[in-house]
This record gives C-alpha cells, sequence and structure tokens, in this order.
C-alpha cells in the first residue's frame, strides 16, 4: 500500500466457474471443426476474475456466487480461498458454472458461457443476513451481467438500500434493464458493449461525442470504455479524455484483460485514488495480464502495477 491509500473494501457479486481453454489458428467458421494446439482448464467467470484482480490489488475484497455440487464447485471455493478472498458460495442444485474458450494466435478470444449454478442466485439468496453482513462497509459493489435478470435487480437494490455506489461491467451486454444503468456510479464496457448498450448497430463506429450524447440519455453518469490496443475512454459528464493502452510486451491472450481492468479500477477507486489515476493503473493491469496465458492467471499483484508506473 503506498502512502496515503485507503485499505478500501469492494465486493462483486457474480459467475465462477470452470473454464477450459483451447488455442486455435483460427477461429471455426459456422459448420467448421478446428484442431486446438493446447488445452488447459482455470477456474474462472468475470466475477470471479474480477473478485481476483480486486484482491490482487489489495483491496479487501467479498465474493458472492452460486455453484453447484461438483468438483468445479468444490475448485471454485478452493481458488478463492487461496486469493484471500471472502467467498459466500451458495450451493444449487445445478452444475457449476462452465465457459469454453478459444485463442486465436494473435491473443484474441471467443467465450462460450453456460451459467449453471450462478445463473440460480436469486434476490432471497442475496437478502440473507450472512450476506449482508459481508457487504457492510463497502466502498463498492462491483457486477457483471451473468447473473440472471431478477438476482442482477436485487443486487442494486440492495446496494441502494445499503448506500453501496455500484460499479456495472455490462458484459455481456444482452438484456441490461435500462433503469438499472442510470443507477450505476459508472459502467466498464468495451467497445461493442457500450455500442450496444447505447443503441448502435455492430458495423456503426460513433464518434466520442455521439457515445457521450446516448450515454447521457440513458442517464448513465460516468463509463470508462475499454477499447483493447487503443486503450480506455473514460467519459465523465460532458468530460472525457483517453487512458492510453500499456503494452510491456507481446500480447499473448486478451482473455479476461477487461475482468482484469475492472476489477483493477474499482480497487484503486476503492482505495480512494480519482477516476483518471485509477484507470492509469487499471490500465497497466489489463496490460500486464495480456502478456500471459489465461485469464485469472494472468492478472497482476499490485506491486507489479507500481512497479511500472515509477518507471
Ligand atoms: O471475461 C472472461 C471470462 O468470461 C472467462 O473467465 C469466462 O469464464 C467467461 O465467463
Amino acid at each position: 500500500m503506498t502512502k496515503n491509500e485507503k485499505c478500501g473494501k469492494v465486493a462483486v457479486i457474480g459467475l465462477a466457474g470452470q473454464s477450459a481453454f483451447m488455442t486455435t489458428h483460427h477461429f471455426p467458421a459456422p459448420g467448421e471443426t478446428v484442431s486446438c494446439s493446447s488445452l488447459f482448464f482455470e477456474t474462472g467467470g468475470k466475477g470471479y476474475n474480477q473478485a481476483v484482480a480486486c484482491a490482487r490489488m489489495g483491496v479487501h475484497t467479498v465474493f458472492i456466487g452460486a455453484v453447484g455440487d461438483d468438483a468445479n464447485g468444490e475448485s471454485c471455493a478452493a481458488e478463492l480461498k487461496k486469493e484471500g478472498i471472502d467467498a459466500r458460495l451458495i450451493k444449487k442444485n445445478a452444475p457449476t458454472a462452465y465457459a469454453v474458450i478459444t485463442t486465436r494466435s494473435d491473443g484474441e478470444n471467443t467465450v462460450a458461457v453456460h451459467g449453471g449454478a450462478a445463473k440460480a442466485l436469486t434476490g432471497n439468496d442475496l437478502n440473507r443476513s450472512d450476506i449482508k453482513n459481508a457487504l457492510t462497509g463497502c466502498d463498492y459493489l462491483l457486477l457483471q451481467n451473468e447473473l440472471s435478470e431478477e438476482c442482477l435487480s436485487a443486487a442494486f437494490a440492495l446496494a441502494q438500500k445499503m448506500q453501496i455506489p455500484v460499479i456495472l461491467n455490462p458484459a455481456p451486454a444482452e438484456r441490461i434493464p435500462k433503469e438499472l444503468l442510470k443507477e450505476c456510479a459508472l459502467i466498464t464496457p468495451n467497445f461493442g458493449e457500450v455500442k450496444s448498450l447505447a443503441g448502435f448497430t455492430e458495423n456503426d463506429t460513433p464518434t466520442e461525442q455521439a457515445l457521450k450524447h446516448s450515454l447521457k440519455t440513458l442517464g448513465i453518469k460516468k463509463a470508462a470504455v475499454t477499447m483493447g490496443g487503443k486503450g480506455a475512454l473514460l467519459i465523465d459528464g460532458e468530460h472525457s479524455c483517453m487512458i492510453p493502452a500499456f503494452s510491456p510486451g507481446k500480447t499473448i491472450d486478451t482473455t479476461g484483460a477487461g475482468d482484469t481492468f475492472s476489477g483493477a479500477l474499482t480497487a484503486f477507486l476503492a482505495k480512494g485514488y480519482p477516476l483518471k489515476e485509477a484507470a492509469e493503473r487499471a490500465a497497466v493491469a489489463a496490460g500486464i495480464s495480456v502478456t500471459k496465458k489465461g485469464a485469472a492467471g494472468s492478472i497482476p499483484a499490485a506491486k507489479d502495477v507500481e512497479k511500472y508506473l515509477c518507471t
């Protein structure tokens, strides 16, 4: 912890599960089979990865999610414990979430996720007294869109009741109730996700001005839009600025780079950094993460981020 930093406490409610990573020369086209050169498994999920990023940045981290009564659920519990995360895993009668990830030789990826038990988490689960106790004193609640719509809405309602600001990583961008977006202190979409939220098509390339206007119309106060190798665009009402990407080496695997950014950004905000400085630090964390294979496994520790900031 550097001088003047608060310790900070963050809660993440989201998906934790198992991911199978396969490296391929090119992504399969519809109807095509491709051979993969490597296969490995990792505990993942956007919520899980973001909680790991928060914990590795040094803030007290609570993770709330649901898993099945199976070996993958046990792995989630064991990995969260190893990271020092206060994990509240609710057991459901459904398989633990599972993702199949293909990574291309240039580091690009595709992800298909079966939400399983994570999608069975309910508002009633969140309103349990032990869960509310775990949320007490949090600087931020970090959410993604891998929960059921009912659970996501309940998480927002609970945060509002407990006066915890919500940061939403709207990924995937599908079916997010518009009224929730207004409640966010900050959203952290990628460029594709922000276009979808703002009503642009996949082929549109809206200007910064057009994006700002659309977000304002939706009642979104602040956004940190990740734009891959270009960096991140910060939008705060009428103001915007670009945080350049950080690239300490060759890009190996971009899976989880957005999760690293969202988690690290939330952690640095919880430590008391202003948005721009927190985003600069998060960009360094995300830049380091893409130089290694996997998602959670490639998230750096705060000391590695600080090392690059000092040089
Ligand atoms: O953002 C990457 C994550 O999305 C992977 O860890 C995978 O599990 C999916 O949920």
